[in-house]
């Protein structure tokens, strides 16, 4: 789920200058008050793990900041999943070095999935770092800081077989205010060879039901529109009670958070092509709330190189569940896929074989990536890493040279038809214009004339580019 984006914020100059002066004003000493600063990589997990720990923060006293040089403590929630992704924040870590250096009060502190993957290794390697925290420990933060606060180095990286954080009501960040993130499970059971998850996210474990419809409920009250469930593999959910052997699978818990209100859009992601089952689709087609739309990670065309990645399906396994989504709602389903080019032992013919498999399917959009070695991973121990970089990239740039076209001819589809709408906020380009997403998620751009963040609109698109569509309200 490396599909939303890194948000990385730089020091400006300004920021830069300021830190000669310490920022902490009068009011803030007299009240105690600490600042936090967090930010966030890799998948939509890590995000809303780092709004629990704004929340565990909170707490103890910590409000959040925007502004680096205000930071008593600098939180960076890291991803493992590729080797980018870790070069990424090492080189954040070492901007971030210059604000401690002008401010040595400062506490800087690694939290997810490098926390985990490197444990101890990083307070060696990585200096200036303060605390290193891993994804089930959080709630263990206060007792960290304290430790900081005396001077030591803190570490703790205890990987829980129940932790869920089910209790924490996550604070908000960056919010539009109109969707937010619920996380239903936490790490992942399946053994993907080239996947670093299981062993920076433990074992999978499946959040009680009904924290989870509380949550959903409160954003509904709250004015939000929009949920989307969390999971490495939603389709597994399985939550059993304890005391009364009531069970809860996927398809059930959907259809829960579907009828807390028909104006709340329920949104779900990752589906596992190994898990993804009739029950769910059906639950999806029943409720009008519940996006029509599946984004289904494929890895690869080729069942050889599937099995080696241990996905546990094939190239035909994929397209059933494809043509049953196609059965069951027509064109009427948004698509995306991830995908890894030039995985261990990948010839060209199984290149094709992605590729084709992309023709038979014409996915909306896609998350396409070159295959990085993970070290302690499956494929790691058992495979070479044997297909030469600019091959790699070579198949890549084939890969999403493909879908720039399915998404063009998935986009020239929506072309001259209604769409209802959710407005999230203002275009990139204007504050004349206004952004949201239709059922099948694709963002479409209107004019802003009267209407307002959070309202549903009905757009007739008239036209589009690469990755928008631009329409008009009727
Ligand atoms: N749980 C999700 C995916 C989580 S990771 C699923 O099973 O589908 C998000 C994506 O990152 C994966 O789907 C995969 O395409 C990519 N990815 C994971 N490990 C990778 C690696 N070692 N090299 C390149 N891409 C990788
Ligand atoms: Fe990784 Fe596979 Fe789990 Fe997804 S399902 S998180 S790719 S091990
Ligand atoms: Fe997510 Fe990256 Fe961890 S994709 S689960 S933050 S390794």
């Amino acid at each position: 789920m490396d599909n939303i984006g890194d948000t990385k914020k730089a020091l400006s100059p300004t920021e830069l200058a300021e830190l000669d002066v310490p920022k902490i004003s009068v009011n803030q000493e007299i009240l105690g008050s600490k600042k936090l600063y967090i930010e966030s990589y890799g998948c939509a997990m890590n995000f809303a793990d780092s709004e629990v720990v704004a929340s565990i923060l909170k707490e103890d006293g910590y409000s959040t900041t925007s502004v680096i040089t205000d930071a008593d403590l600098i939180l960076i929630n890291t991803c493992a999943i590729r080797d980018n992704a870790e070069q990424k924040v090492r080189n954040r870590l070492h901007t971030l070095n210059i604000a401690k250096k002008k401010k040595p009060k400062m506490k800087i502190g690694v939290l997810g999935c490098m926390a985990e993957r490197l444990k101890q290794k990083f307070l060696e390697e990585e200096k200036m770092v303060d605390l290193v925290v891993g994804p089930d420990a959080y709630r263990d933060l206060p007792k960290l800081l304290e430790e900081v606060e005396d001077g030591y180095k803190a570490v703790n990286v205890f990987l829980s077989k129940e932790e869920t954080y089910a209790d924490i009501s996550p604070l908000r960040l960056d919010s539009n205010g109109v969707s937010a993130f619920i996380s239903i499970m936490r790490g992942c059971n399946n053994m993907c060879s080239f996947c670093v998850v299981p062993l920076t996210r433990g074992r999978e474990r499946s959040r009680d039901p009904f924290s989870i419809e509380n949550e959903a409920r409160d954003l509904f009250e709250k004015g939000y529109r929009e949920v989307t469930l969390l999971g490495q593999n939603v389709d597994s959910y399985n939550w059993t009670s304890g005391e009364t052997e009531q069970k809860e699978n996927f398809a059930n818990l959907l259809e829960r958070i579907a009828l807390i209100n028909p104006e709340l859009r329920v949104r779900f992601s990752t589906s596992h092509p190994k898990d993804i089952t009739d029950e769910v689709l059906y639950t999806i087609k029943k409720y009008d709330n519940i996006c029509n739309y599946i984004h289904l990670p494929a890895q690869s065309g080729s069942s050889r190189i599937l099995e080696m990645m241990n996905r546990t399906y094939d190239r035909e396994w994929y397209l059933e569940r494809i043509s049953k989504i196609k059965e069951i709602f027509g064109e009427d389903c948004g698509i995306s896929h991830d995908m890894i080019a030039g995985f261990c032992t990948e010839t060209d013919e199984d290149h094709q074989m992605t590729l084709s498999l992309m023709d038979e399917v014409i996915f909306d959009f896609g998350y396409m990536f070159y295959y990085s070695e993970r070290p302690g991973t499956p494929a790691a121990k058992k495979y070479k890493d044997d297909v030469p970089e600019e091959v790699k990239k070579s198949r890549l740039n084939d890969i999403i040279e493909k879908q720039r076209e399915h998404s063009g001819i998935r986009n020239n589809e929506a072309v001259g038809k209604i769409h209802r709408v959710l407005i999230e906020g203002y275009s990139r380009k204007s504050n004349e214009e206004l952004r949201g997403r239709n059922d099948q998620n694709k963002v479409i751009v209107f004019p802003k004339e009267n209407h307002k963040i959070g309202e549903y609109v009905n757009v007739m698109v008239n036209s589009c580019s690469t990755g928008t569509l631009i329409g008009t309200v009727i």
